[in-house]
């Protein structure tokens, strides 16, 4: 397991939000920067980012592991989460790289805590197993109306089949919104919402800002 605070490392930052909300181009975009200013990048995803939980993806977005509900989910995220932390994103800090992560612990918290009901302190036991005390240093909530979102998304996929996720009613979709908006109230020092509806450009002027001043890479 990892011991972040005795060694000087890299730093950690996250990006989440709805479908659509552009978190993917926006983690590469900051990532391009990050080089750009001479650090040394390790990009990666959630669920995903290891071998073994790429494979844990795949099940999750086929839902596969729906049929067993809210709890099986939460569980196997935690298990893909488990091994990219200990296999991939502890590794690349200890080396001093900055990590940049599609979705991380949040996503659960939203999606299958707030919304699909798994119990807090569930999730809160999930989160101590997995994690071993690595928070990201910030994490930056991409917030925008799901109906603009689901659309974004839905001309992103084309003639593909929607995901699990994205295939869920619009309430729902909303209640994840609310729930990110509410992490990030509880932890205004780790969270930083960005207003997604602006143009790409801008979405990634607020968040290099944002990093400039907080992380001076
Ligand atoms: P993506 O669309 O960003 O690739 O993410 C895949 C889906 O997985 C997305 O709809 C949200 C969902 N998800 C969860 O429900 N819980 C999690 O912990 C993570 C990481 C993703």
């Amino acid at each position: 397991m990892m011991q972040r605070a005795a060694v000087e490392t890299g730093r950690f930052i996250t990006f989440e939000g709805g479908e659509g909300s552009g978190k993917s181009t926006q983690a590469g975009i900051l990532a391009n920067r990050l080089t750009r200013a001479g650090r040394q990048v390790f990009s990666t995803r959630e669920p995903g980012g290891t071998p073994a939980a790429e494979e844990i993806r795949e099940a999750l977005l086929s839902g596969k592991v729906w049929q067993y509900g809210p709890f099986a989910e939460a569980l196997m995220f935690s298990v893909a989460r488990a091994d990219h932390v200990e296999n991939a994103i502890g590794q690349a800090l200890l080396s001093g790289k900055w990590v940049v992560c599609d979705r991380f612990l949040d996503s659960t918290r939203a999606y299958q805590g707030a919304t699909a009901g798994v119990p807090r302190a569930l999730i809160n036991a999930l989160e101590r197993i997995t994690l071993s005390g690595l928070l990201p240093d910030i994490t930056f909530i991409l917030d925008i109306p799901p109906e603009e979102g689901l659309a974004r998304a839905a001309e992103r996929r084309g003639v593909q089949v929607p995901d699990r996720f994205e295939s869920q009613e619009l309430m729902l979709h909303e209640r994840v919104r609310r729930a990110f908006l509410d992490i990030a109230e509880e932890e205004p020092d780790r969270c930083v919402v960005i207003d997604a509806s602006q143009p790409e450009a801008m979405v990634a002027e607020d968040v290099w800002e944002v990093v400039l001043n907080r992380l001076s890479p």
